[in-house]
């Protein structure tokens, strides 16, 4: 049988990544194309504890180097228990991010070592890479005024306190994840595909689609 797909969306908070692939879902669905959707962190029973643990403390009170650990544990676990079978199985999956996310938060945003995210990545995921890893491009300011409406939206169950932990972050930060992103994406850009994300959810959909001709 052969694998499964593997389509990983990346990008900073507020770029649009769980209502495009909420939308991606409806296409697939409409496509009789069978496909599981994840997240990290919390894809997993474990991982739900991990996620618990990392997001609902004073935004303070994590450690970095603890909080990259925790990423990782949450990972190990989502690769062997979830991603890893259904790929076998010959199924797509879609994740809500995934090891880039490590690279841009950990490694450029709070400035761990390059070289130690890449081996701890390879640790957790045991090699495994994205098929297709989509980028949803956002300036800063733009994401964060997405989130703040999303935040005041009580209809909106995707908000969680991840959002707000890292909204206490200065721009600055926000600023070396977005251009850490657009790094890797110029790296591997057999396997990224950048999406420009500040158009309307309707403008941004195509484009998804676009992205993945080929693949779905
Ligand atoms: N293209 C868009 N234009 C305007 N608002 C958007 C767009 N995409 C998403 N949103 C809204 O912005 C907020 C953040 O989107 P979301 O998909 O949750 O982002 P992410 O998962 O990347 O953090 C949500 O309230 C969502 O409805
Ligand atoms: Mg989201």
């Amino acid at each position: 049988m052969t694998r499964g797909k593997l389509i990983t969306f990346e990008g900073i908070d507020g770029c649009g990544k769980t209502t495009q692939l909420r939308m991606l879902e409806r296409i697939l669905t409409g496509r009789n194309i069978p496909f599981v959707s994840t997240r990290e962190p919390g894809g997993t029973d474990l991982g739900k504890m991990i996620r618990a643990a990392l997001l609902n403390v004073s935004p303070h009170s994590v450690d970095p180097l603890a909080e990259l650990l925790l990423y990782a544990a949450d990972r190990a676990q989502h690769v062997r228990e979830f991603i890893a079978p259904n790929l076998a199985k010959g199924i797509l999956v879609l994740s809500d991010r995934f090891y880039d996310a490590t690279t841009a938060y950990q490694g450029y945003g709070r400035g761990f070592d390059l070289t130690l995210i890449n081996q701890l990545n390879n640790l957790a995921t045991g090699g495994l890479k994205p098929d297709v890893t989509l980028l949803f491009d956002l300036d800063v300011a733009t994401g964060m005024e997405r989130i703040h409406r999303r935040s005041g939206d009580a209809a909106d169950n995707t908000t969680d306190a991840q959002a707000d932990r890292l909204d206490r972050e200065p721009l600055e930060f926000h600023e070396r994840v977005r251009n850490g992103y657009l790094e890797l994406a110029h790296q591997e850009p057999k396997r990224y595909r950048i999406i420009p994300a500040s158009g309307s959810i309707e403008t941004v959909r195509p484009l998804v689609t676009e992205a993945l001709r080929g693949i779905i």
